[in-house]
Parts: structure tokens; sequence; C-alpha cells
């Protein structure tokens, strides 16, 4: 068994996962990474002295067994990153049926799926942590990425209700919402026309105020901070949030 801390970190091949890898490497914990491609996994597994297994995080199943071969490993896992994730770059009405479920079976049940499978070895690590990697656009709901906003806002629910659930088994759990992040899944950059396109922070930075968060052991991080204009917004004015998202230039740009 090993003596270092050990983190699971779902969606670890590319992006926020893959900054998050080298991050918590660097602090010296063990990283085990999980995704689909698993040429990736391998190489960065190599590179940070973690493990890795193929995982398809929307199929329960697969879930369950990748965690049985974890945990038989390490009966302790210290901290949990659900942050596997899909874009959506369609509306409720035009995407097809099947990407709609593909990104609900993703970005949420996914982290739902983890998260019960590896409790128990989150429990033996006692305190411990969990880190659900939601976004803003789950507190903004944005036409052209309806179903990617809902899967999000889906996400954020489940997280606070574990939130609350877990912590008296000692494990905390984070929700992060990150703005516009420039990574392969999501590239902002070439998505967002002009000044906006200055939003947009890399995964790095994401992954340093992650680890900073669950040392601190904040409940909820909206990254970088400034978007909480845009969550904030839709609480107290839901109204003119609904006349920016209803603008005939927001209805025509593809987002998340
Ligand atoms: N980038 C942004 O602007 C932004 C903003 C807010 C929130 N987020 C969230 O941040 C998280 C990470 O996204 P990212 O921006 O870093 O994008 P990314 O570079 O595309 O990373 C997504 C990761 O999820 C993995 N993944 C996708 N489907 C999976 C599945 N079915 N099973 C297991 N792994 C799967 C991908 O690996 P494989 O393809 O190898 O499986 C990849 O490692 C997502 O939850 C995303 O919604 C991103």
């Amino acid at each position: 068994m090993s003596e270092r801390r050990v983190a699971v970190i779902t969606g670890a091949s590319s992006g926020i996962g893959e900054a998050l890898a080298r991050e918590l490497a660097g602090a010296g914990w063990l990283c085990v990474l999980l995704a689909r491609r698993e040429e990736r996994l391998r190489a960065l597994a190599a590179e940070v002295g973690g493990e890795y297994e193929v995982c398809d995080v929307g199929d329960r199943e697969a879930v369950n067994r990748v965690a049985a071969a974890v945990v038989a490993r390490h009966p302790a896992i210290h901290l949990l990153v659900n942050n596997a994730g899909i874009p959506g770059r369609a509306t409720f009405v035009s995407a097809p049926a099947e990407r709609i479920e593909e990104v609900t079976a993703v970005n949420f049940l996914g982290g739902v799926w983890c998260l019960r499978a590896f409790l128990p070895a989150l429990e033996r690590a006692a305190p411990s942590s969990v880190v659900n990697v939601a976004s803003v656009a789950g507190t903004v709901a944005v036409p052209t990425s309806g179903p990617y906003s809902a899967s999000k806002a889906a996400q954020i629910a489940f997280s606070r209700a574990v939130c609350a659930e877990l912590k008296p088994m000692g494990v905390r759990v984070l929700t992060v919402m990150p703005g516009f992040v420039e990574t392969e899944g999501f590239p902002q950059r070439g998505f967002l026309p002009g000044l906006m396109g200055q939003l947009v922070v890399d995964p790095q930075y994401i992954a340093k105020r992650i680890v900073k968060a669950v040392a601190s052991g904040r409940r909820e991080l909206t990254t970088p901070a400034w978007y909480r204009v845009a969550s904030i917004g839709q609480w107290l004015m839901p109204w003119l949030v609904h006349r920016i998202v209803s603008t005939r230039f927001m209805l025509s740009r593809e987002s998340f």
C-alpha cells in the first residue's frame, strides 16, 4: 500500500484534469488517472509517477469495475475529483437526442457513479475530499448550450446535496464552477468574440485554485472570481439575464 495520499482524477487525459494531476503530483500525491484515451493516460501517469485506468464514467458498470480494481490497490482514497466532462454546443431543440443523453450521462451521472463507487475508500481515508468540477454554465442557462447548462446545474445540485450528506462521514465536498478555460474539448478562444476572449484562462490556473481550495476546506469555488457576477446576476436580475441570452447575437453563437 502506498504511503502517499491517493487522488483519483476523472477526465485526466487533457485540460483541467491533466493540469490537476501535475499540480497534485508536484505536491506529493499519488494520482490515479481515469479517462478513455489510454495513450494519453499512460504518458501522463509515467510523467507524474502515477497510475491510470481506462474508464468511461458514463458507464455505471465500468465505473464500478474500475473502482473495485483501484480500491483493491488503494483501500483508502483521500481525494476524488469528478472532472470528466464533454461540451454540448447545441440547443435542446437542435441537439441529437443521443447527444443530450451522453452529456447528461457523463457530466452529471458520471460523478454520481464515481462518488458511490469510491465512497467506502473515501470514508476509510477520512478526513478526505471530493471535488466536483461543474461550471458557471450551471448557474446561467445559455440556449445554445442548453443540455450542457442543464447537466452542470444537475451536477451543482448533486454536489451541494452530498456536501451536507457526507459531512458526518468526514468527507468534504467542494463544488467548483470555472468560467471559460482554454482546453481541447472547450476551445473557448476561437469561439468567443472580441474582448470576451480576454476572460479565458488556462487549465493550470484552475488546477492551482482547486488544490488551494481543497487544502483550505472550502465548499464552493467560482473561478476566476469575477464570474460570480453572472451567477449573482441570474439570482438578482433574471429578467436582465433573459434579455441578454435571448438576443440574436447570443442565439447565433455556439457556446459550451
Ligand atoms: N473548459 C472550460 O471552459 C470549462 C468551463 C467550466 C467547466 N469545465 C468543466 O471542466 C471539466 C474538464 O473539462 P476541460 O475543459 O478540461 O476539457 P477537456 O480538455 O476536453 O477534458 C475533458 C476530459 O474528460 C474526459 N472525458 C470525456 N468524456 C469522458 C467519459 N465518458 N469518461 C471518462 N472521461 C471522459 C476526457 O478524456 P477522454 O476523451 O480521454 O475520455 C478529458 O480528459 C469538464 O467537466 C468541463 O465541463 C470546463
